[in-house]
């Protein structure tokens, strides 16, 4: 039985239309991290970055999974090996594609947390400054979502995944943040087979041992196959 590890990052849902982070017309092009990505930015203008969630929460819902998506979903469902699907997308794609175990690492935009009791809840479509937290009730409110400088979720699931992983899969990713840009070098020193899937080479394609370059509508859904039929 193959273990497999899936890493996603934005580029699998640029052809459902959500925007990526680092192409000439993405999401940090035309906002400043430091100013809605990061705890100190939601310190100094907490409106400033519930705004910019909304607009995201929104556009995520106007959105529809696409062919890699499904693609993945379809492996979820027949693969006889252990899966773990890690994101670093906050959108529900994976999920509204047929996903059922998506491991996000930087929090969601469908979950709100209490930045008092770290309690979680589903994020309504449009937060507010000062929402309550419905456990403290604290106005503590804040998107569920791991800004620059704080811990990625469930890293501990995810090295134990990679250390077991015969093969390891990194789609839409520009390999720039890390840990995630870190896996591919933990799977392969645990003698992990390593493919990236990608529009263009990351920053870190020299780790992988096979790369394969196109819209993860057709490159996905082609290495689902052969994986299937293997
Ligand atoms: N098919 C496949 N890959 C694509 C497509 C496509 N249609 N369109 C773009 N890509 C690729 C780009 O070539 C790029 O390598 O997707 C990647 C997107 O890179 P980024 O915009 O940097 O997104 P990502 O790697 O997910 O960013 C990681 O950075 O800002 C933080 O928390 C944020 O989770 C995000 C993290």
């Amino acid at each position: 039985m193959t273990n497999i590890v899936i890493l996603t990052g934005a580029g699998i849902s640029a052809e459902s239309g959500i925007s990526t982070f680092r192409a000439e017309d993405g999401l940090w092009a035309n906002h400043r991290v430091e100013d809605v990505a990061t705890p100190e930015g939601f310190g100094r203008d907490p409106q400033l970055v519930v705004n910019f969630y909304n607009e995201r929460r929104a556009q995520a819902a106007d959105a529809g999974p696409n062919l890699a998506h499904t693609a993945l979903a379809q492996l979820e469902a027949a693969h006889k090996g252990d899966l773990l699907l890690v994101t670093q997308n906050v959108d529900d794609l994976h999920e509204r594609g047929g996903s059922s175990h998506v491991l996000h690492m930087h929090g969601a935009l469908n979950s709100a947390m209490c930045a008092s009791c770290q309690h979680r809840w589903p994020a309504p479509m449009k937060m507010a400054v000062g929402d309550p937290c419905p456990s403290c009730a604290t106005p503590m409110a804040r998107p569920d979502i791991v800004w620059f400088g704080e811990m990625p979720y469930q890293m501990d699931r995810i090295e134990q995944a990679l250390e077991q992983a015969d093969i390891f899969v990194a789609i839409g990713t520009s390999g720039n943040v890390y840990p995630a840009a870190g896996f591919v070098q933990m799977a392969a020193h645990y003698g992990a087979h390593t493919i990236e899937l990608n529009l263009e080479p990351s920053a870190v394609v020299s780790q992988f041992a096979e790369t394969r370059f196109g819209n993860a509508t057709q490159t996905v859904p082609m290495w689902v196959n052969e994986v299937l039929e293997d």
